[in-house]
């Protein structure tokens, strides 16, 4: 069986207004199977690397301060599609800019405090799950695990 894979983390916001929680349960709920998670402190080198095609803009030095300033939980999600879904799911950059029913469109309004991390392109996915996840502390899941969220009866996923 192979979904797409893509990588999120509930930046210190997320933990510190206690709705952790609550954003997991959307994507368990989408459909979304976790194949990985760590709660870890961000380091400000990882952060500064993560963040670098923003040095120099205004808002990078804030930027590192707040995803360094507590806990960020990392999550691979796995799923049909599971970059630009996940991108959907949490709505435009800046909370106030984002529709309702998305996750900054219903818990943030601030262009910083935003909540999550997404990976941007399946490239991207792919080179942050290898930044934060060795093989082994990923789960392999396979056509029984998804049997009512897809139609698993043919070859093809539907
Ligand atoms: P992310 O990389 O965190 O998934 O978010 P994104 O793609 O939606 O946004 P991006 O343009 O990559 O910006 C990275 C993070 O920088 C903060 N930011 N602050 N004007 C500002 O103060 C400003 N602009 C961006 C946000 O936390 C954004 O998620
Ligand atoms: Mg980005």
């Amino acid at each position: 069986m192979k979904l797409e894979r893509t990588l999120v983390f509930l930046k210190p916001d997320a933990f510190k207004r206690s709705i952790a929680g609550e954003i997991i349960s959307r994507f368990e709920r989408r459909g979304f199977l976790i194949a990985g998670m760590k709660l870890i402190k961000i380091s400000e080198e990882f952060a500064r690397r993560h963040y670098a095609a923003h040095k120099g803009k205004d808002f990078y030095e804030p930027l590192i301060n707040y995803v360094i300033r507590g806990p960020s939980l990392v999550i691979v999600l796995e799923g049909k599609n599971a970059v630009s879904v996940v991108r959907e799911m949490m709505g435009e950059t800046f909370g106030s800019d984002s529709a309702p029913g998305t996750i900054r469109g219903d818990y943030a309004l601030s262009n910083r405090y935003n909540l999550i991390h997404g990976s941007d392109s399946p490239e991207a996915a792919e080179q942050e799950i290898h930044c934060f996840f060795k093989p082994q502390e990923l789960v392999s899941y396979g056509k029984d695990d998804v049997e009512w969220i897809y139609d698993v009866t043919d070859s093809d996923i539907v």
